[in-house]
């Protein structure tokens, strides 16, 4: 087995997660997103072996595994899968292309919190890969091909938003995404003096399970039934919600309420980013309660745990705005804090929420960082 001893790499890359400020489950309804890298990171060591084999060592797992190249095919083992699956893609773009290697995965990101660990792991190996062996792929390529292994490996149809992110953050920067056309501005983040500090429930969550995947079928659901009345919509999020309400007879009520939350939740991102233009933070921060509002009773992908926290901080002056961030049913809460009450909210969400439900808190402040790049 691999060990982090001795191991002289040829290339070291870092990968952040991402946090998302606002437009949730909109990526693949073809909308608006406003994401940014963080600055918590995986970090991935890798050397060539002048094999036609891969070793790949996760230190957080204690665990490794080898794959030889011309048989890239889907393991038990979740996490190998996101590895797996990354390789086959870059195989299917640029055939024998990757020769043998070894690497040493590090992660600084708790799985399952909605920070998108998983993003991080999928375009920190296609970068690697890609810079050890200079394959000359684009960044639209590694985050397609990365997105591409998480549908066919993983299994999780997820949109475009967390490897969009990973790969183009850029340092103290949002980026508002439009997932259908992959135009993207990036706006200053400036909300001083408040700062970004995440609440992780610790209530795990797995994408894989179905829930994300049905989400997207009832969209899809929602959106068919919507078209036969007006075919020119191409997407949810192109909807207004006066047109959506129009069906709230017509359609069963989950799937109408699934389509109003992505229509006012797609609406709600362009306003929060008029919001933070104006340096409107309050504006800002509303467009966040309001975004969980939508995700705990439209969308239906909070948990109990997550209202909780976000309800903590509703009295709170000194927190502008709270929500459930990533794929949901557990996770993290991403919120705006005043930055010299920071380590009050921690304090006193933490005695709450271990009083209620028995499990400890744990918090992350977060800066906006660089993507994904070789150090
Ligand atoms: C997960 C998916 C993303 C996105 C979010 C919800 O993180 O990977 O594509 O859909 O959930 O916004």
């Amino acid at each position: 087995m691999l060990t982090p001893e001795n191991f002289k790499s040829d290339i070291v890359i870092k990968s952040p997660g991402r946090i998302n400020l606002i437009g949730e489950h909109i990526d693949y309804n073809g909308g608006h997103v406003l994401p940014a890298a963080m600055d918590k990171k995986i970090t991935l060591s890798f050397r060539k072996n002048n094999s036609n084999t891969c070793e790949i060592l996760s230190s957080n797992f204690k665990s490794s595994f080898k794959v030889e190249l011309n048989n890239l095919v889907r393991s038990d083992v979740e996490w190998q899968n996101f590895i797996l699956g990354v390789l086959f893609h870059i195989n299917v773009l640029k055939p024998n292309s990757i020769k043998g290697f070894d690497c040493i995965i590090e992660s600084n990101l708790p799985l399952g919190s909605g920070i998108s660990s998983s993003a991080a792991l999928e375009c920190g190996i296609a970068k690697g890969v890609n810079e050890l062996f200079n394959i000359g792929l684009t960044d639209r390529e590694i985050i397609k091909l990365s997105r591409d292994a998480e549908h066919t490996f993983v299994g999780t149809k997820c949109g475009i938003m967390d490897q969009f992110a990973v790969v183009k953050g850029k340092k103290d920067h949002l980026i508002l995404l439009n997932c259908e056309t992959l135009d993207y501005e990036l706006i200053k983040a400036d909300f001083s003096p408040y700062v970004v500090v995440l609440l992780n429930s610790n209530v795990s969550h797995s994408l894989a399970s179905s829930e994300y995947n049905v989400r997207r079928d009832e969209c899809d659901t929602a959106l068919a039934a919507i078209k036969k009345k007006y075919p020119d919509y191409q997407f949810l999020t192109e909807i207004p919600s006066k047109v959506v309400k129009e069906f709230k007879k017509v359609l069963p009520e989950k799937i109408y309420n699934r389509a109003l939350y992505v229509s006012q939740e797609n609406k709600r991102t362009l306003d929060a980013v008029k919001c933070l233009k104006k340096k409107d933070l309050k504006g800002f921060g509303d467009c966040l309660y309001r975004s969980h509002h939508g995700l705990q009773h439209l969308y239906e992908v909070s948990c109990k745990e997550l209202d909780f926290l976000v309800e903590q901080t509703k009295d709170l002056d000194y927190v502008l705005g709270s929500r459930m961030m990533g794929g949901g049913f557990g996770g993290c809460t991403i919120n705006i804090v005043h930055k010299d009450k920071v380590e009050e909210l921690i304090e006193n969400v933490s005695a709450a929420y271990e009083e209620k439900y028995h499990i400890q808190l744990s918090s992350i402040i977060t800066t906006l960082s660089d993507g994904v790049k070789r150090i």
